[in-house]
């Protein structure tokens, strides 16, 4: 880092550092920490361990700030306090829940701020990007989950933040999350370097699914990674389900219910289709049979055509042939 990006970094730690305070030891963040306690089920160790914070609206950063002698130029470089045409200087995060992200090392170099206002649109604010926050480069969690992949030899890619915090109140630590965002090539890079395996389980809504089977296409070039699938049940994300079904629920999903992508494309793609129309299947069997042509794996594209054979009443040898028609260079 430069000398800059160490100000950027100073000035965030120093942030987080008095929202965790705020949070926990003030009596202006009553409605946050009840509403992260009791509606969130987190209790004082987590909320520390994971240095959850809170900006109470009758709080001005700003002010700590100029209090601690911070220039007003890296003040406005960090993202989190910014300007209003009249110039006058305001707090980004006003009044959320202040979750850190850090870079693979641990240095925070951003937030995200969740609202406790229903009515609000905005569910979750990031920090602009700065010069050591760039959004598609980092994975929520990850210096910590790359260190348990060294011992389990799995990530487990999240859609959300308090996703991340079930899988660790679960003790599965090695779970990171993508940020809202879709699955970038450096991120599977981050991962496919720390870890031989990922399971994807994004939230269970068709969202997720949806952002499971582009997440897939963009692993897919990584053809080293292994990658495994978790579909979370009833349309929940992984901190519904726990909260629903209790924590030897979740583990068991994470640790034991996922299928192949072959699996995953082989139910996803029967969405929205009638497959009793012989039209409908026949668009089906070819969005299958493309799928599988875009990977290597025999044994398991076996096993597919088998079910898909057995399933629809196809002949197998004319699926495999037409497989090696959706493979043959044009
Ligand atoms: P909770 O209600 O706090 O449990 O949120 P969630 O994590 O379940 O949110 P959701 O499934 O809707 O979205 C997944 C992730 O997308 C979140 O963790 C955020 O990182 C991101 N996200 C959600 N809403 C917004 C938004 O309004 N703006 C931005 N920038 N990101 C969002
Ligand atoms: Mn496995
Ligand atoms: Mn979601
Ligand atoms: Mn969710
Ligand atoms: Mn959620």
């Amino acid at each position: 880092f430069n000398e800059k990006d160490q100000d950027l970094i100073n000035l965030n730690t120093q942030a987080a550092e008095i929202f965790t305070h705020l949070l926990l030891n003030t009596d202006l963040s009553t409605e946050a920490l009840k509403y992260l306690v009791e509606t969130r089920k987190l209790d004082r160790a987590t909320i520390t361990e994971f240095q959850l914070g809170f900006l109470p609206s009758s709080w001005s950063l700003h002010d700590f700030f100029d209090e601690k002698k911070i220039p007003v130029e890296i003040q406005l470089a960090s993202g989190i306090i910014s300007q209003y045409d009249d110039g006058s200087f305001h707090d980004v995060f006003s009044n959320r829940i202040m979750f850190p992200l850090k870079d693979s090392y641990g240095n925070i170099v951003g937030f995200s701020g969740r609202t406790l206002d229903k009515a609000n649109s905005a569910k979750y604010i990031n920090s602009k990007e700065t010069a050591v926050f760039k959004k598609s480069q980092l994975l929520y969690h990850f210096d910590v989950a790359k260190q348990a992949a060294k011992l389990s030899q799995h990530l487990i890619l999240l859609e959300g933040y308090l996703d991340v915090i079930a899988a660790h109140k679960v003790g599965i630590d090695y779970g990171v999350a993508s940020m809202g965002t879709s699955l970038t090539k450096d991120q599977l890079q981050l991962i496919s370097r720390n870890s031989p395996t990922l399971t994807i389980a994004y939230d269970g809504d068709s969202a997720g699914q949806n952002a499971t089977w582009r997440a897939i296409e963009e692993a897919k070039k990584f053809p080293h990674l292994q990658l495994e699938i978790v579909t979370i049940p009833d349309k929940k994300d992984p901190d519904e389900y726990l909260q629903a079904k209790g924590p030897a629920a979740l583990k068991q999903i994470f640790e034991e219910d996922s299928t192949s992508i072959n699996d995953f494309a082989f139910e996803y793609l029967k969405q929205n289709r009638n497959l009793e129309n012989p039209a409908n299947l026949s668009d089906y069997t070819n969005d299958l049979l493309k799928f599988l042509g875009s990977h290597s794996n025999p044994i398991a594209n076996d096993l597919t055509l088998k079910k898909l054979s057995d399933q629809f009443g196809l002949s197998r040898s004319v699926l495999d042939q037409s497989l090696k028609q959706v493979t043959a260079p044009d």
